[in-house]
């Protein structure tokens, strides 16, 4: 069972226990995969991967070619399995009702849950977060769905949702939703054991079109450029925290507000540096991704395997802010982002095993493997 986080009310009581992550049958940390549709110009040489059955994901090991019939027959095939794979044609409401919608009720009940797109770059992990005005991805529906609970419950609950909007470029925190703020630190608070980015702005917003607008003031702010692979990439980390705070409506004493928090994550490419060509800013700008990326991995094992006593946090500004997200209190949902065009292949084969390692600590766990 998880810890819920509360504050004192006016009446200065201390919430109820009750429930908990993990109370239906969603694992601690589940690990889901998306296929992104082959573009236009990668139809000529087809495709190498392909999700089935809602959890296996097929990767062909020989290039595809359709004409050398003898390779075709000694054509090799890798399945991975997963807790959820998402095909070509599948939809962003599926991916949000799949991976996120359960997510809701935890921070509902004042624990906090974690959902990170993870992916080489072009694979689709802005799009399944924040998606398009005609396409909403995770982040907006996530909102949304808050927004309707609230909407519901407004004669019992009083409510209070703030909003911060923050990216990682390079291991430097700036805040996407007041961009004139420069470089924010992280300040830890020892006695009550949290961390927070010192300055970051928080918005209070009760309406999804002004969500919309906030996410994409705040996506043009983020640090973007074309790389080989992709002509919009993303080379920060962009991390949305959506904060509901609620009380009683009647007053009594054991009153307490009860505080969850929704971590959203648009993670930077996982792909390696000779990769995009990368060369100069864009080598250093990849090692420190990685720094970032392999921390994260290294905490989600650790996060993943009951009783281990050491997590490291402290090697990477992600993994300290996630710290709060990442200690085994709360859900985390993982969605690695593959291409099924053959020129990707090596990045969709490193990105299935990274995300089939994650998976197999889970069920060790699950399987009560667990070891130190
Ligand atoms: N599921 C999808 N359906 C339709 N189009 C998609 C889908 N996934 C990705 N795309 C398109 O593919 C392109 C690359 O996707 P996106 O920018 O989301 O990649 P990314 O993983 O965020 O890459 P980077 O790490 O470089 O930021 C975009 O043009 C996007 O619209
Ligand atoms: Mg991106």
């Amino acid at each position: 069972m998880g810890i819920r986080r509360t504050e004192s009310g006016p009446a200065g009581g201390v919430g109820g226990g009750g429930g908990g992550p993990g109370a239906d049958d969603m694992e601690q940390l589940t690990v889901a995969v998306r296929v992104r549709p082959l573009a236009p110009a990668e139809r000529a040489r087809g495709r190498v991967a392909e999700a089935s059955d809602d959890k296996m994901v097929t990767l062909q090991e020989n290039d595809g070619d359709k004409n050398d019939v003898l390779r075709q027959k000694r054509r090799h095939e890798k399945h991975f399995v997963y807790d959820l794979a998402f095909g070509e044609d599948s939809s962003q409401k599926q991916l949000y009702e799949k991976t996120t919608k359960p997510l809701i009720g935890d921070v509902l009940q004042g624990f906090n849950a974690t959902v990170f797109a993870y992916g080489p770059t072009g694979a689709g992990k802005t799009y399944t977060m924040v998606g398009t005005v005609e396409q909403p991805g995770i982040m907006v529906r996530a909102m949304n769905d808050l927004f309707k609970y609230m909407a519901e419950k407004k004669d019992e609950l009083e409510f209070k949702m703030s909003l911060s909007y923050l990216e990682i470029y390079n291991e430097n925190i700036r805040d996407l939703l007041k961009p004139s703020s420069g470089t924010l630190e992280l300040r830890e608070d020892a006695k009550k054991g949290t961390i927070e980015v010192a300055g970051l702005s928080e918005v209070s917003t009760m309406n999804t079109k002004e969500v919309m607008k906030l996410l994409t003031k705040g996506n043009k702010e983020r640090t973007m450029e074309s790389t080989a692979a992709n002509s919009t990439s993303s080379r920060s980390h962009a991390l949305l925290m959506v904060t509901v705070r609620q009380q009683s409506r009647v007053r009594d004493i054991h009153e307490s507000v009860k505080v969850g928090r929704l971590y959203m994550i648009d993670l930077a490419g996982s792909e390696r540096a000779k990769r995009t060509k990368n060369q100069g800013k864009r080598l250093q700008e990849g090692a420190h991704i990685n720094r970032s990326l392999l921390a994260l991995g290294n905490c989600i094992n650790a996060l993943a395997v009951k009783g281990a006593k050491y997590v490291n946090y402290r090697d990477s500004k992600l993994t300290r802010l996630l710290k709060d997200a990442l200690s085994g209190n709360c859900r985390t949902v993982m969605i690695a982002h593959i291409s099924p065009a053959m020129a990707q292949r090596e990045e969709t084969f490193n990105t299935l095993v990274y995300a089939d390692r994650a998976k197999n600590i889970t069920n060790k766990v699950g399987a009560g493997l667990g070891y130190r």
